[in-house]
């Protein structure tokens, strides 16, 4: 098909707006918010190494690691889009310690959505020019519409996001979503600035050979772990399978959504709740590939299900093919036994 005559995310989202709990137009026009923002931050990337837009800035964020340059553009480019736009009462980022209230343009906190980010994910990436990512997450606020915006808003079980989704700035700038009815693929073309559907109703293969992990990390995984990634190395059956690892979190996920796969931060003798951020980056990546079909888990229990009580919360993160992510539970309650 000729890429003018596909759908375009516009028309998409208009066509779908039905599907929503609370279809007022506004989860619409966030996501509509997103991409205009997500716009602008693929073509800075695109810019990187022309201009003086690499490196770090010298700070770090609340969990002691490095601010690069982009992290900081990409937060602030994401939070300038959503606020104002009469649709989001608070956000809650990678890159600030807290969340953000955000009031309306008469200084009403009448808006409803709260919107969690990973700004820019992999962003230890950018200097060697490897794909990075956005990953968002958005949740119907409980307090009530009236009152600033709570902890508690942005403290919900995964279960409960209304959307979720990724950009990859990869070899195409592509945006994933779901609002809960399938995941569908959007690819850029930047030089007219539109999203065309390029991934109608994405499916995450049930089984997989690709397994995405930190193996340098091995000799500090949990024993189940270990054992379960002599699994994927043995000469049986499908096996070996291959190892991929970008240490791009979107990216690995990306590919093992289409092709099948999984991916692995487990706990770590320094880390004993793993790297991974619960609430903007498991939660969004483990609804989107739920929606496709497949798993995420902590090893022993759903992702969408934890209780967050933190907002920068880590967790240990399992994700990708539903059968794959049977295997490693089963490695994991092996050794727990
Ligand atoms: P971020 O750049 O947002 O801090 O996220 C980096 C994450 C994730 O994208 C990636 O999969 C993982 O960290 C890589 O960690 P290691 O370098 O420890 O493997
Ligand atoms: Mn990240
Ligand atoms: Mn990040």
């Amino acid at each position: 098909m000729k890429s003018n005559t596909r759908k375009t995310l516009d028309e998409f989202i208009i066509e779908r707006q039905d599907d929503f709990q609370y279809s007022t137009g506004e989860l619409s026009r966030l996501l509509n918010s997103i991409l205009l923002a997500a716009r602008v931050v693929s073509y800075k990337v695109r810019k990187a190494g022309l201009i003086d837009i690499i490196g770090a800035v010298g700070t770090t964020n609340v969990q002691g690691e490095d601010q690069q340059k982009l992290d900081l553009y990409a937060h602030n480019i994401f939070v300038e889009t959503l606020v104002n736009r009469e649709i989001v009462c608070g956000i809650a980022s990678e890159e600030n310690d807290n969340f953000i209230t955000i009031q309306g343009l008469d200084q009403s906190h009448n808006n409803k959505y709260v919107v969690l980010m990973d700004p820019l994910d992999g962003s230890s990436n950018i200097d060697v020019n490897v794909s990075v990512g956005t990953i968002f997450s958005v949740y119907h606020r409980i307090s009530p519409v009236g009152t600033p915006v709570t902890m508690e808003d942005f403290l919900q079980p995964g279960v409960n996001q209304a959307a979720a989704g990724y950009i990859l700035y990869g070899t195409s700038t592509m945006i994933v979503y779901t609002t809960g009815f399938g995941v569908n693929g959007f690819t850029l073309n930047s030089a007219i600035g539109s999203f065309y559907l390029s991934h109608p109703d994405m499916k995450c293969p049930e089984d997989g050979n690709v397994y995405s992990v930190n193996e340098g990390n091995y000799v500090h995984f949990p024993r189940g772990i270990k054992n379960y990634i002599k699994y994927c190395q043995e000469e049986k059956e499908n096996r070996p399978y291959t190892s991929r690892y970008i240490g791009s979190l979107v990216s690995d996920c990306h590919r093992n959504l289409i092709r099948g796969g999984v991916y692995l931060y487990p706990s770590t003798l320094k880390t004993p709740n793993g790297k991974l951020r619960l609430l903007y980056e498991c939660n969004p990546m483990a609804f989107i590939t739920e929606q496709a079909g497949g798993r995420a888990s902590d090893g022993n229990r759903r992702i969408l299900e934890l209780t967050p009580t933190e907002l920068h919360q880590r967790t240990p993160f399992y994700c990708g093919s539903k059968n794959m992510i049977d295997k490693i539970e089963e490695f994991i309650a092996n050794e727990e036994k």
